[in-house]
């Protein structure tokens, strides 16, 4: 089996960061989400992955590579426009050739992996294999309608009235059977030919399309809000390896608590789940709990929680920070001479200000 991964895409719910940052590389946890997908695909012990790219591709290399060190060999498979989910199955078809393969979205976190399904799909083989799993609202999502048997009947998108509350997640596993049902497809009102139409297109033919549930922790991490529940949720697994290096005597570190090499922590208190990424420097501050900072991050006077700071970043002198996601190389301070809120906000940036 192979796999495919879909590492393209505009990411226009993630503005501003996607504007310079892949969101598959959005860290959780201090780890990208693509890296998560990745090793989640080397565990069903496939190891010839076609990663799909757009406009970020140099980024997406920078930090993927050959795979090789994650064990897996990856070949870049280019797309010139997101012209859909199934736009890629047809652009790989090249490197998929006539083998079984998943498909797995680049930008969803299934905690505690899928390898159990992927044995499934092994041992029964049916046309196509689904994952899905009961959500409250399924008119937010791709749903999948059911028999007794758990053969899938119908797929549909965003339903108004839906007829199950199994919406399909980000993990798909297919035959070669799937190569006709997209070739068959025209762009959709959105101009996107759509993967659930595909599906629905297999069923149709008669082709034996199964669901597997999954009952695990999966979010698309395509929002702020679902990131950083997806980072709570990751750090609740965090276990401390009790090196409390780089910690002075004036700091109090409670709870699980990662401080990476070369990260100090002066005169702060910091209460995980936490990671503090190598180089950064935490100096009479307040963090945590649930929050990640990156790499090389300076932090001063600071009072944050349940966010994410990405590497390079700063905060000087601001208390009180929460909820948030806060980009590569910002910073975030009390003007230095500026008695009223001064400030450089880049496109599509939120600032929530308190009442
Ligand atoms: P979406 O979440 O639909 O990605 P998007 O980039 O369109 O996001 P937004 O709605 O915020 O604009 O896609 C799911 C995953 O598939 C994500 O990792 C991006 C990837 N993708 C591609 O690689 N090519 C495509 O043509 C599309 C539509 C998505």
């Amino acid at each position: 089996m192979k796999a495919l991964i879909l590492s393209g895409g505009t990411g226009t719910r993630l503005r501003p960061f996607t504007y310079s940052i892949p969101k598959q590389l959005v860290p959780v946890a201090n780890k990208p989400v693509l890296l998560h997908c990745l090793e989640n695909v080397r565990d069903m012990g496939v190891t010839q992955v076609g990663v799909i790219v757009g406009s970020q591709e140099d980024q997406i290399r920078a930090v993927v590579g050959d795979g090789s060190a994650l064990g897996l060999d990856i070949t870049y498979i280019p797309q010139h426009l997101p012209l859909g989910l199934a736009h890629c199955v047809l652009i790989a078809r090249d490197f998929l050739g006539d083998d079984d393969f998943v498909m797995y979205l680049g930008d969803n976190m299934l905690v505690g992996g899928v390898t159990e399904a992927a044995k499934v799909f092994r041992t029964q083989r049916p046309d196509a294999g689904v994952l899905v799993t009961e959500v409250t609202d399924p008119r937010q999502f791709g749903v999948a309608e059911l028999d007794s048997e758990g053969r899938v009947t119908a797929v549909v998108e965003k339903p108004l009235e839906p007829r199950s509350n199994l919406a399909l997640i980000g993990v798909y596993f297919f035959t070669p059977a799937i190569h006709d049902a997209v070739a068959r497809l025209r762009p959709s009102a959105r101009g996107e030919l759509e993967i659930t139409e595909a599906i629905q297109g297999l069923v149709d033919r008669n082709h034996r399309v199964t669901a597997e549930q999954f009952t695990g922790y999966w979010k698309d991490t395509g929002n702020v809000d679902d990131l950083l529940d997806c980072n709570r949720v990751l750090l609740d697994t965090l276990h401390s390896d009790g090196d409390r290096g780089g910690v002075d005597t004036e700091s109090l570190v409670l709870g699980e608590v990662v401080i990476e090499p070369g990260a100090r922590i002066i005169g702060s208190r910091v209460e995980g789940p936490v990671v503090v990424g190598a180089g950064s420097t935490i100096r009479n501050s307040h963090i945590g709990p649930y929050t990640a900072v990156g790499r090389h991050c300076e932090l001063s006077g600071a009072g944050i929680s349940d966010s994410i700071i990405l590497d390079g970043a700063s905060i000087r002198d601001v208390l009180d920070i929460q909820g948030s996601l806060i980009g590569r190389w910002a910073d975030v301070h009390v003007g230095d001479s500026h008695p009223r809120h001064r400030l450089l906000v880049g496109d599509h940036s939120q600032i929530a200000l308190p009442a």
